[in-house]
């Protein structure tokens, strides 16, 4: 889809959430890119000037943007609250973070604020925007999923169930949103060279760079309700699901076992 079309359809603005680093980041230039007026949302206000100037000299854009917790009710309030006004036809859920090491073994806060950042701040934004949405007959919603969201998976027991949550929550709403015109996406990258792998306390081998899994959700919006950006991605992706359920747990536990084996069992949030 052309810069035009793409505009036309989900334009004039763009809400992308973890704006701040990596993936959403990635989203947000992509946005511009096509010339959509871009909301930031992230808890870190100097990265989120900062992009905010680089957004608006690269491409000539309108920027807002809102530091909120989206672990926090009032912070995704925040977020409803102040695009009430403009015109948004995307939203892309990019806040999310991970932990790493055995459930138990990690503080219970942490766990509870990313079931809370990952899956409630996400409900919360889709549920008001699918709402703007159907009014205004048009609109997108990407969901972050992950290769890890199809099998349950030791030492990211949490962060996996997660990630299932937003793919199966994706893959629902798209059939309930697709009748009113509105697109909705999964996407589920590999591992991806962002701030990701050092909160989660893991070490990534091939991780793709932001911009790849970015470019590849812009590409798949509209198209289908599942994306797999990054060469990783679409090998593990498509050769673990043919596999049995006990199988892909299997492997991908040894995986997970591998990217954390640098803290030598130390199963605490970096
Ligand atoms: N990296 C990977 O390997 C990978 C693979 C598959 C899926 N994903 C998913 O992709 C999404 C983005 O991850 P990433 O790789 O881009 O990681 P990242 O570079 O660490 O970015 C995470 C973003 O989420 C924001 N965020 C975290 N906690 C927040 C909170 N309480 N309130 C508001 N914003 C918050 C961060 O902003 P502030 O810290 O400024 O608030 C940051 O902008 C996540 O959902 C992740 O699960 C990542």
């Amino acid at each position: 889809m052309g810069a035009k079309a793409f505009q036309k359809k989900y334009g004039p603005w763009a809400l992308i959430t973890g704006a701040s680093s990596g993936i959403g980041e990635a989203m947000a230039f992509e946005a511009a890119r096509r010339r959509l007026n871009v909301v930031l949302v992230a808890r870190s206000e100097a990265r989120l000037a900062d992009i905010s100037v680089q957004l608006k000299q690269t491409y000539g854009v309108e920027t807002r943007m809102i530091v909120a917790d989206l672990a926090r009710a009032d912070g995704v309030a925040a977020v409803t609250g102040r695009t009430e006004a403009l015109d948004i036809g995307l939203l892309a859920n990019c806040a999310g973070y991970g932990t790493s090491g055995d459930f138990v073994d990690i503080p219970a806060e942490d766990e509870l604020d990313m079931i809370d950042v990952n899956c409630r701040a996400s409900a919360a934004l889709t549920h008001v925007f699918s709402k703007r949405f159907i009014e205004r007959g048009k609109g997108a919603i990407i969901l972050m999923s992950s290769i890890v969201a199809f099998q349950g998976v030791a030492r990211s027991a949490n962060y996996a169930a997660t990630k299932a949550w937003a793919q199966v929550f994706a893959e629902g709403l798209r059939l309930e949103l697709a009748p009113r015109g509105i697109d909705v996406l999964a996407v589920a990258p590999g591992p991806v060279n962002s701030g990701f792998a050092a909160r989660a306390g893991m070490q990534m081998g091939g991780a793709a760079r932001p911009v790849t899994i970015a470019r590849g959700a812009f590409r798949a919006l509209g198209r289908t309700g599942l994306v797999r950006p990054g060469a990783l991605a679409k090998l593990l992706g498509y050769s673990l699901s043919m596999l049995p359920r006990f199988a892909r747990r299997r492997i991908m536990s040894t995986i997970m076992k591998g990217m954390t084996r640098h803290r030598n069992g130390d199963a605490s949030k970096a």
